[in-house]
């Protein structure tokens, strides 16, 4: 898997952590703050986050675990959802996500290395009826097709 790198202060994480230290009660305050100032919450941090809220590191990682919006990785500026429910399945999804993986040449939830782009897939974004679907950021497009792909991830490549 491809991964998109950053460069993080360690020094930093640790003025972060010692804003909050050993409130246990804080840790998801914390991670949200850390992911905040770097993007994402860097895996060198686990260590050091554990120990200033007196935890074992698996606990922190347990935590950023089953929170969907915490992150372990870089995340690009954008990111891009295509629909795989049912419903966008049946009229062509699978080839939606097949055409944007190769236009942004990731895979499923991995970012481009200029951080540009992170692609991921949901199981319905509750607007079938213009199936096949795909988001970026907040904004659908319904009704993809191959053509379509190209024109919209097109257009937002000059504009970025
Ligand atoms: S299945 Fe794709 S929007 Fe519902």
């Amino acid at each position: 898997m491809r991964e998109a790198k950053a460069v993080v202060d360690p020094a930093r994480v640790e003025a972060i952590i010692a804003e909050y230290q050993h409130q246990r009660w804080a840790l998801v305050p914390l991670l949200q703050r850390i992911q905040q100032e770097f993007g994402f919450i860097p895996p060198d941090s686990i260590g050091l986050i554990a120990r200033g809220m007196k935890l074992f590191p698996a606990q922190v990682q347990a935590v950023i675990s089953f929170y969907a919006q915490l992150y372990t990785a870089p995340r690009g500026k954008n990111t891009v959802r295509v629909c795989r429910g049912t419903a966008c399945h049946v009229r062509g999804g699978k080839t939606i996500l097949k055409l944007v993986k190769q236009h942004l040449g990731i895979d499923e939830g991995e970012t481009t290395p200029d951080l540009e782009y992170t692609l991921e897939t949901v199981a319905c974004i509750g607007v079938c009826a213009i199936a096949p679907n795909m988001v970026i950021n907040d904004v659908t497009y319904g009704r993809m097709n191959p053509k379509k792909v190209s024109q919209v991830l097109g257009q937002r490549d000059k504009t970025s």
